[in-house]
């Protein structure tokens, strides 16, 4: 059985990382209308992979006998300025996220839920792969800065991702 804390904090999580899954899925539709159909299909694949984050926490609450109750989500932006500032408000976001994972993680520390604890060691671990994957796309896109012929091979790069992990 899970505390009613550490409940509320998991759908909290389940909100937010279904919050991440809008934001990707606009970025994906910011790309596409840009004709950078890389960036869109990359951004697709992370859309997905943060949906499957919520439906891991979703699964473990129900394991716990606990009740999902899921909440509204605020709808994501529609523009950003440029594939550059895409990858800033990515990197940015994750950071957001991991701060939100350890908050989460304290809360089951003050409960002494050691289950918890355990599930939340995946996330602790996959946040650091998701600050470094938008780090490097930043840092990628700072290095090509105006060059199209760049900006298009590093489109084709994106555009080779096969998994949504
Ligand atoms: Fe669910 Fe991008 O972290």
């Amino acid at each position: 059985m899970l505390t009613q804390p550490v409940q509320e904090a998991i759908n909290h999580q389940i909100k937010s990382e279904l919050h991440s899954a809008y934001l990707y899925l606009a970025m994906s539709a910011y790309c596409e209308s840009l004709n950078l159909r890389g960036f869109a299909h990359w951004m697709r694949m992370q859309s997905q992979e943060e949906l499957s984050h919520a439906l891991k926490l979703f699964d473990y609450v129900n394991d716990r006998g606990g009740r999902v109750i899921l909440q509204a989500i605020d709808a994501p932006p529609v523009d950003f300025k440029s594939p550059l500032e895409m990858a800033q408000e990515t990197l940015a976001h994750e950071r957001k996220v991991t701060a939100m994972i350890n908050a989460l993680y304290e809360v089951a520390l003050q409960e002494h839920d050691y289950a918890t604890q355990v599930h939340l060691q995946w996330f602790l671990t996959e946040q650091v792969e998701e600050e470094k994957n938008a780090s490097e796309i930043v840092e990628r896109l700072r290095l090509i800065g105006g060059q199209s012929a760049g900006l298009l091979m590093f489109d084709r790069e994106l555009g080779a991702r096969n998994t949504a992990e």
